[in-house]
């Protein structure tokens, strides 16, 4: 019933020429039984919505938790919708760590991409340190219960798990370890939202790449991915999605 969801995160990488890349993906997979998201740096936006043709979903990084106004450098959740953007990312753990956002801040966030017709894609994940002291289900937990607003629902929020030791190191945790955390999540969203956290996605995300893709998509309550790293070459998220296609 939860449709599986194959997001790309560009980060901050990508420029106009990067744009053929997705003219690739598309050609080689016209019509995947997974939806398909990719989210440029926000200067990409609009060309990459152009370049999509609605034949896959764009998304931004980040929106500011306001509507508009004196904010230097930020992007309202509008303007992304403006540009041609159904989605954007809240919440990775690179935003929390380098721009300070607390869970606080994530939800408004969520709550300005809802007001404008945007679906949040909200990240949790633990730091290494933290999994080492036990704390993994406590703090996406709260992650969790502090970034999502009242009200979310299956159709304008995802949910991605992200341990913060596993992006872009070519560290994954076990499948247990995933299943735990993505079971752990599923419970969660279902005491707090009844049907509508049944049909929330939880896509799994940190150094996900064709050879491991699979068993990832294999595991209990995983919908689908957030790709870094192999998300900027067609071919490689290409392989990513016919995976998920196959699950
Ligand atoms: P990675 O990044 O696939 O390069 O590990 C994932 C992410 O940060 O979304």
């Amino acid at each position: 019933m939860r449709r599986k969801l194959a997001a790309g995160n560009w980060k901050m990488n990508g420029t106009k020429a990067s744009l053929a890349e997705v003219a690739a993906l598309i050609a080689a997979h016209p019509s995947p039984k997974s939806e398909v998201l990719l989210c440029p740096p926000a200067t990409l936006v609009a060309a990459m919505a152009t370049a999509a043709a609605g034949k896959i979903a764009v998304g931004g990084q980040d929106c500011h938790m306001k509507a508009s106004g004196a904010h230097t450098g930020d992007i309202a959740a509008e303007m992304l919708a403006d540009c041609g953007a159904s989605h954007v990312i809240l919440g990775h753990s690179e935003r929390r760590a380098d721009h300070g956002e607390s869970s606080d801040m994530v939800c408004a966030k969520a709550a300005a991409a809802r007001a404008a017709g945007l679906v949040a894609v909200i990240c949790v994940g633990e730091t290494e340190a933290q999994r080492d002291a036990g704390e993994t289900l406590a703090l996406v937990g709260a992650q969790l219960a502090g970034s999502v607003p009242d009200g979310a629902t299956a159709a304008n929020t995802v949910i991605a798990y992200e341990p913060v030791w596993a992006i872009g190191t070519g560290r994954t945790p076990t499948l247990e370890q995933i299943a735990e955390v993505h079971d752990f999540l599923r419970a969660e969203l279902v005491a707090r939202f009844g049907t509508e956290g049944e049909g929330m996605r939880l896509l799994y995300g940190g150094s996900v790449k064709p050879s491991n893709a699979t068993e990832i998509f294999a595991t209990s309550n995983v919908d689908g991915a957030l790709v870094g790293g192999a998300s900027l070459k067609a071919a490689d998220f290409g392989a990513i999605l016919s995976a998920l296609d196959a699950a």
